[in-house]
């Protein structure tokens, strides 16, 4: 299974809205096959591992972090596949919560296929944290937040400066991490102090480039900025308050929501085709995320430098809250970029 989860993080930036899937065939306890669903319309990942297998799957065992699906859609059923590939045993990480794909375990099942599932269930709902949050919440879209700090926690100097915090490794993953997201948000302090572009400039094209997104109330953003100047060709969005018309941006081509407060700006958002949302600071947009509990997901990397009282604070306005009953969030990753450090936690 550990396998077929790395398998399926080839699809990132590729399938959105399709779920990531990887799938392994297994045959004496070694795998002679492997797949995954690497393109939006393209092959699932059982039917791609059943392939590779040929005859060989008869008899053996495919795992699949995926229930396989029951259902016709851009692909034929998968259940189907499998049935006709001869395995014996399927042993699939989650149910599929999809509620015109699922039932295929009893599809499998009603052939006389043995059908496990569960194992790994936790790691592939992590890794699938997006479509999942998608198929259960209409309202908004999933909101990762995303943030490099010092170790005392600051995400720029005392004169605003945060480039670079991280280093080339830390920033190379960013660039992969943007693949996967409909949208790229910041706060306009960062739109001001940075200039960001908000593109995607790693190896891994995205299949549809991310929307970008400033939360910037009273439309400030300057038509002379790196967004403004280029959101004729890259979909460039302001969430403002209701009542500011944006006139100047509009005639650059961006597109001016208005909303009141986050809530009902994420609505917007979601209501325009945005299933998730990466945003990537600053501090005080974050704080008021975090404290409307609108996050889902935090993405820290934590740099080994120290900036000192005068820097940013990564979050400024969160409520306090006692060590008894401080909101305890669920570490999902840990790993080393270099010299810095990625936490991924997501809200329990
Ligand atoms: N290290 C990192 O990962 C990282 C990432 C990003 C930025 N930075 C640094 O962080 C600094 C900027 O951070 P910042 O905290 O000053 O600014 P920020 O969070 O980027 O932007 C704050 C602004 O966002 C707007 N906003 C819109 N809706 C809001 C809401 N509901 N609540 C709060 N603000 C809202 C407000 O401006 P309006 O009232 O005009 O709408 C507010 O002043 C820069 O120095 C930048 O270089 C570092």
């Amino acid at each position: 299974m550990a396998r077929a989860l790395a398998l399926a993080w080839r699809g990132w930036g590729r399938v959105q809205p399709n779920p990531l899937v990887g799938a392994v065939v297994l045959r004496d306890g070694a795998i002679i096959a492997e797949g995954w669903h690497a393109e939006y319309g393209e092959a699932h990942a059982e039917r791609a591992a059943l392939a590779a297998a040929g005859e060989r799957a008869r008899g053996a065992t495919l795992v699949v972090t995926l229930e396989p699906c029951a259902h016709q859609g851009k692909q034929p059923a998968c259940t189907d596949a499998v049935v006709a590939s001869g395995v014996r045993r399927v042993v699939a990480a989650l149910t599929d919560p999809n509620p015109v794909a699922r039932c295929g375990a009893e599809r499998l099942r009603a052939a006389g296929i043995e059908v496990e599932i569960g194992l790994g269930a936790e790691a592939a709902a992590a890794q699938n944290a997006i479509f999942l949050h998608t198929l259960r919440n209409e309202v908004r879209p999933f909101v990762a937040l995303k943030l490099a700090t010092s170790l005392d926690g600051r995400i720029a100097d005392a004169r605003g400066a945060s480039r670079w915090l991280s280093g080339p490794e830390a920033r190379e993953w960013v660039q992969w991490l943007r693949a996967g997201y409909d949208a790229i948000g910041v706060g306009a302090g960062t739109a001001r102090a940075d200039n960001p572009s908000l593109t995607v400039r790693g190896p891994l094209p995205p299949r549809r480039p991310p929307l970008r997104v400033v939360f910037d109330r009273h439309a400030g953003l300057g038509v002379d900025s790196a967004l403004a100047l280029t959101a004729h060709e890259l979909p460039t969005v302001v969430l403002v308050e209701p009542g500011v018309r944006g006139e100047a941006l509009r005639a650059e081509g961006v597109e001016v929501i208005e909303g009141q407060g986050l809530a009902a700006q994420l609505a917007a958002l979601r209501a325009r085709g945005v299933a998730s949302l990466l945003v990537e600071g600053g501090g005080r947009l974050a704080g008021a995320l975090v404290e409307a509990g609108l996050v889902d997901r935090f993405y820290w990397l934590q740099c080994p430098c120290w900036l000192g009282d005068g820097g940013v604070p990564a979050f400024a306005g969160v409520p306090d809250a006692s060590i008894a009953q401080a909101p305890r969030w669920r570490v999902v990753e840990r790993r080393a970029l270099g010299s810095d450090t990625l936490l991924v936690s997501d809200r329990s």
